[in-house]
């Protein structure tokens, strides 16, 4: 008690002597140069060039302090197109730096730089960032930290940190992914799964000729860590759990939340989770256990598409006399905290279980009301096969996802640029439906017998400046339903509520919490239900809004948002760097 009492009085000492420090440099501008080249990587025995930032996989992780300037530039040395994306940096006026191809920017052709100029104002935690053409993120991310000017919420009622380890989950593949994806689109089928989830880059000793690609982390016995856990994944919600030890939840998606314990946690891709840990067991005398623990991610599985059932480990490692080892300990098992694959159950608690701190220095601004709001059915399509053709979707057909039945196809430009200059007659439109074509029972028609054909375009969704929005989005079952993690760019939204079947419009709101919601950037619409996402569109541009399953993006499930500028100056759009890629 006293220990800790002391350790909270060194801590405040600390602080009130950092925070004058810390605060006087907010106007700082951190520099970093990205250089995008292959690299050969050997994972389960399989050895192929990567596409990486500097050499390294996963990426080089950038970190900085909320108030920053950050400056990015990325030289492109492939022969390939590329852009990066800031993943939930809310680039405040500065859509310009966002990233998405052809939604913000053109690509960087090969040979040529960017530099990304933003801001990071309001936010503090754990985000990410990744490719954001093709499926070059497979490969091509980092983690991206933003430290607090002032001292974390719970630095007085939770022990004190002693170390902060970024935990980065992602898949391999041991064949080229630029094949994979290639395959997928031609023949219009599901793109073949990967052969290994991996923690930061290692798959762990589950997998053939891997046991030296494993992930060890040293703790010291008694002292509490910081893991600030992403899940960049490109296709799998992953559960996550670490054998006889507990998580605290203390912040997602870079807001803090009210800390809470669980035996294990959930991650949608594009999602992130810092939780606090505590090195709390006794070490038996016969050493038994090597002092080492199991950390495991393996799927939350809600779809019928075939799909990597594999788990990846990783492990944490008391620091004993015994010497450090360099192999993987040999008598472990799968913690019996994590949850099995098909638990639903779980992830619906664990989804419940998050809350908004709302305290007096983080607030929770959620929109108690509303200006408008658009009805948005998720989902897949069955598109009948082009004559002359061979499709390898279910019964001879290719497969598409829609919002609204509108399969969302990216145009050959900007459009960030064309909306900025008033490009007209370019086949974009303003006119993204509100709600669905046809109202019919979502959740509940057969599967399979529906006319499932989609409708391709670019229709956005655009609201002036301030508007608060409410967006409901709903499952459907064409095919099967699915837990899709749907990621909104530019703004963090509040989720008001979450549920299963069709989303009832007298009964529903009146459930909605707009006390304490959890405020993030990419929701998990739970399988066969709906989520209601509420938020104040108050960065004007043009945002991304999709489905960060990776194959569902290239299938259409996606949206353009447009904000359009407010009438202050401090409301408005900034003018495009110079820099900025041609198309
Ligand atoms: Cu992390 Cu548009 O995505």
């Amino acid at each position: 008690m006293e220990g800790t009492l002391f350790y909270q009085l060194l801590l405040a000492a600390l602080f009130s002597l950092a925070i004058p420090i810390l605060c006087s440099s907010s106007s700082n501008t951190k520099h970093f140069n990205f250089n995008v080249e292959w690299k050969s990587v050997t994972r389960l025995c399989h050895t192929k060039p990567v596409l990486t930032v500097n050499g390294k996989f996963p990426g080089p992780t950038i970190a900085v302090y909320e108030g920053d300037d950050v400056e990015v530039t990325v030289t492109n040395s492939v022969a390939r197109n590329t852009t990066i994306h800031w993943h939930g940096v809310r680039q405040v006026r500065t859509g310009w730096a966002d990233g998405p191809a052809y939604i913000t920017q053109c690509p960087i052709g090969a040979g040529n730089t960017y530099t990304y100029k933003f801001t990071v104002l309001d936010q503090r935690g754990t985000l990410w960032w990744h490719a954001h053409f093709s499926w070059q993120r497979a490969s091509v991310y980092g983690a991206f930290i933003i430290h607090p000017t002032t001292p974390f919420p719970f630095h007085f009622s939770l022990p004190p940190i002693h170390a902060h380890i970024p935990l980065i989950f992602g898949e391999w593949w041991n064949r080229d992914i630029e094949v994979v994806e290639r395959e997928m689109n031609l023949f219009g089928g599901g793109p073949n799964s990967s052969d290994a989830y991996t923690i930061n880059g290692l798959p762990g000793p589950f997998y053939p000729c891997s046991t030296k690609d494993t992930f060890i982390q040293t703790v010291e016995p008694g002292k509490t860590y910081l893991l600030r856990i992403i899940n960049a994944a490109l296709n799998d919600e992953l559960f996550f759990a670490v054998a006889n030890h507990s998580l605290t939840v203390v912040e997602i998606d870079a807001v803090y939340t009210k800390p809470f314990t669980t035996t294990a946690i959930m991650l949608t891709p594009g999602q992130t989770t810092n939780v606090l840990l505590t090195a709390d067991q006794i070490i038996p005398q016969d050493h038994s256990t090597e002092g080492v623990f199991v950390m495991a991610a393996r799927p939350y599985l809600t779809s019928i598409f075939p799909f990597n059932n594999s788990t990846t480990i990783a492990f944490l490692k008391y620091q004993t006399n015994k010497p450090y080892p360099t192999m993987p300990p040999h008598n472990y098992t799968l913690p019996l905290n994590l949850p099995a694959m098909e638990d639903t159950p779980f992830a619906t608690q664990f989804s419940n279980s998050l809350r908004s701190l709302a305290s007096q220095d983080y607030p929770c601004r959620v929109p108690t009301k509303i200006d408008k709001r658009v009805f948005i059915t998720i989902g897949l399509n069955l598109q009948d096969c082009p004559q002359n053709q061979t499709c390898q979707g279910f019964r001879g057909k290719r497969f598409y996802a829609s919002m609204n039945n509108q399969s969302f196809v990216r145009p050959s430009f900007s459009i960030l640029e064309s909306h900025y200059r008033k490009f007209k007659n370019n086949g974009i439109s303003s006119d993204f439906p509100e709600k669905p074509p046809y109202v019919f029972n979502y959740t509940g028609v057969n599967p399979v017998t529906e006319n499932m054909n989609t409708v391709f375009g670019t229709k956005l969704l655009q609201v002036s400046f301030g508007t608060r929005l409410e967006i409901v989005l709903q499952d459907t079952n064409f095919l099967n339903p699915e837990n899709h993690p749907i990621h909104v760019h530019g703004h963090n939204f509040f989720i008001v509520g979450r549920g299963f079947g069709n989303f009832d419009d007298d009964k529903d709101p009146v459930e909605y919490n707009v006390v304490d919601p959890p405020e993030r950037n990419t929701v998990g619409v739970p399988v066969g239900g709906w989520a209601a996402i509420r938020l104040i569109a108050d960065n004007p541009g043009v945002w991304f809004v999709h489905c960060h399953l990776e194959e569902h993006t290239s299938w259409g499930l996606a949206m353009g948002f447009i904000v359009k500028s407010g009438k202050e100056p401090s409301q408005c759009l900034l003018p495009p760097p110079s820099d900025l890629p041609p198309c």
